[in-house]
């Protein structure tokens, strides 16, 4: 039985292939085998790779005990037939999706994620993303979305182009690599069209 400890515990959401739900402390090892202590998967990233299952427990730890409004983070978990399609275990997460920075008063929302690399190419986080955004709109009343994206990151400036972000602008130097070395940031953008609905 999973314990859902969230103060705020984000919404469950079902697409085509997956269901995005809360994460809970039960998910320690398939978050550690799945992607956290993969470091293709860190490589852009800001943080290293875990080199222990006791590092993946504080990060649910605070994904678990202080999520907010601001701060919400879904587990991605594929349904029976992706399982099957690829060989995974059953009721996994194999990826995070978050909205990692919510502006209430600008009504903007930064978004980040992760994912298996066994499952990379598949669209997988283009439909995280779209169902994030759909559900973000009437939910917090965003209007505006971004994302950071490490400079050489291709695979995720192809998920934003895909589901309708713009580069808008770039920190020069803006962050730093886990390797300790400088890189510039590329912000991408996504203004909410109401009108058109998405
Ligand atoms: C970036 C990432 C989230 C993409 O998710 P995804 O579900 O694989 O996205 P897509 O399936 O839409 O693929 C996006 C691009 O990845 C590239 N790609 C596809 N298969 C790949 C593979 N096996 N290995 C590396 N890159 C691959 C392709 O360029 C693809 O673009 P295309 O669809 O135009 O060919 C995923 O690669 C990942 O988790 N990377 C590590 C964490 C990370 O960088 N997070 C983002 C921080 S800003």
């Amino acid at each position: 039985m999973r314990r859902f400890q969230h103060k705020i515990v984000p919404e469950q959401i079902v697409t085509t292939r997956l269901t995005l739900r809360a994460f809970c402390m039960e998910d320690e090892q398939a978050m550690f085998k799945n992607w956290t202590s993969d470091a293709q998967v860190a490589r852009f990233m800001a943080g290293k790779a875990h080199s222990s299952p006791a590092i993946t427990r504080s990060v649910l730890e605070s994904f678990c005990y202080h999520s907010s409004r601001g701060n919400l983070h879904w587990a991605i978990v594929p349904n029976r037939a992706l399982c099957a399609e690829n060989r995974l275990a059953d009721d996994e997460p194999v990826g995070s999706v978050s909205i990692v920075r919510f502006d209430s008063v600008r009504k903007e929302a930064e978004l980040g994620y992760a994912l298996a690399r066994v499952l990379w190419g598949q669209g997988i986080i283009p439909e995280a993303i779209e169902a994030i955004m759909k559900w973000a709109i009437p939910h917090l009343g965003v209007k505006r979305f971004s994302a950071q994206v490490f400079d050489g990151n291709e695979a995720s400036v192809r998920v934003l182009k895909k589901c309708g972000f713009s580069h808008t602008s770039t920190r020069s130097n803006g962050a730093c690599r886990n390797t300790g070395e400088p890189a510039d940031v590329l912000i991408f953008e996504k203004v909410v069209n109401f009108r058109n609905d998405d």
